[in-house]
């Protein structure tokens, strides 16, 4: 198979990231880009010589469209994801695969009956780090967990600029939920959390949310996920702790091992998430978008299930539900909880 033809469906943040990495790529071409306002999609084609398509009919009539990235913002997955089905497109998704646990559920679903690969885009699977640690604990080295500890707190900035269309433990929570699993092997069989309302309380969000919970193999944990973290401070502030019977592993992402004093303060620039190096944007998300093109172009493993990616979010239901029941809430715990739905 030559270059894959794809477009990006979404062109803010994240879907800038995945047009300019496809328009870099070896093996596809950035056919074409669409977002329901317009001068984005103009902007976004006219920079990388893609179409602009004017509608999601137009967009999807394209015969020789491969593969769709979709990067519209969390509550905008669901009816995208079936077009892509009932076209039979190729789906690389941004996390979460949908906020509403019965849409995700109707997508995987959707996507199996059709055939196409759908891939959630959970970033932390192709983080070097969390890899590295996925891989440790697999050899044994760390034996077997004991308790974890994991974070992910994001700016006040970026908190704002969502206007409440999501949650914190949808947004960010859905990536560590993930990798909790990813990197143990083990399940999340309970949850119980609290939340601060203050700063987002005009968006009747919340401003962060703190989770206990226990695992099957009898492993215990606590999250914290925030994205009201002050200005000039941390970007991103990303820990995982691991301590096990035989050793421990500890990620520390606060401080991205650069630190640069400019106008009067420091930072803290990311160089591995997605860099420019030599003109070219690299780093992890173009390991994950590579990834989705090997998977369509050579039919290579996805590295994370649509399933998987069903998880993530129902076990960020279960957080929500324990934060409006107040009390701990059991998850599904077995190896295919798709199958038994929320508890
Ligand atoms: N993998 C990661 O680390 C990571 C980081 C940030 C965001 N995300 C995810 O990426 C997705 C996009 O986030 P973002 O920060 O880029 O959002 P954004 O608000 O910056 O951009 C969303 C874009 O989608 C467009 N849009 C909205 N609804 C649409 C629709 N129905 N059809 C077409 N276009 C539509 C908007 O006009 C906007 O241009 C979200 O699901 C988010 O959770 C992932």
């Amino acid at each position: 198979m030559g270059k894959i033809k794809v477009a990006v469906i979404g062109l803010g943040v994240m879907g800038q990231t995945h047009a300019r990495i496809y328009s870099e790529m070896a093996g596809a071409e950035l056919a074409a880009v669409y977002d329901i306002y317009r001068p984005h999609a103009e902007e976004t084609a006219k920079k990388y010589g893609a179409w602009a398509a004017d509608s999601l009919d137009a967009l999807f009539g394209m015969a020789e469209l491969d593969a769709v990235s979709i990067c519209t913002s969390d509550d905008q997955h669901y009816e995208l994801a079936m077009l892509a089905c009932k076209h039979g497109k190729h789906v690389l998704m941004e996390k979460p695969l949908a906020t509403d646990l019965d849409e995700a559920k109707a997508i995987v679903e959707q996507a199996e009956a059709s055939g196409i690969k759908l891939m959630v885009g959970h970033t932390l699977r192709w983080d070097p780090r969390y890899y590295h640690a996925r891989e440790t604990v697999a050899s044994g080295k760390v034996g077997s967990p004991l308790h974890l500890y994991a974070r992910r707190n994001n700016s006040y900035q970026n908190g704002l600029r969502l206007k409440g269309r999501t949650s914190v433990l949808m947004f960010l929570g859905v990536h560590d939920i993930d990798a909790i699993e990813w990197v143990t092997g083990d399940r999340i069989v309970e949850v119980y959390t609290a939340e601060v309302r203050n700063r987002l309380k005009e968006f009747q969000v919340g401003d962060a949310a703190i989770t206990t919970f226990k695992m099957a193999s009898g492993a215990v944990g606590s999250y914290e996920t925030s994205w009201v973290m002050p200005d000039h401070y941390y970007e991103l502030d990303a820990k995982l702790d691991i301590i096990g019977t035989a050793g421990a592993i500890n990620i520390d992402i606060t401080g991205q091992n650069v630190q640069r004093h400019a106008d009067g303060r420091f930072s803290y620039p990311d160089t591995m998430y997605g860099m420019e190096m030599y003109g070219r944007l690299t780093g992890i998300m173009k390991e994950e978008l590579t990834s989705f093109v090997l998977a369509v172009a050579e039919d290579a493993p996805l590295p994370i299930s649509a399933r998987e990616a069903y998880r993530a979010v129902q076990i960020a239901a279960c957080m929500e539900r324990s934060l409006s029941t107040g009390l701990p809430v059991a998850v599904p715990a077995s190896n295919d909880s798709f199958q038994e739905g929320e508890q």
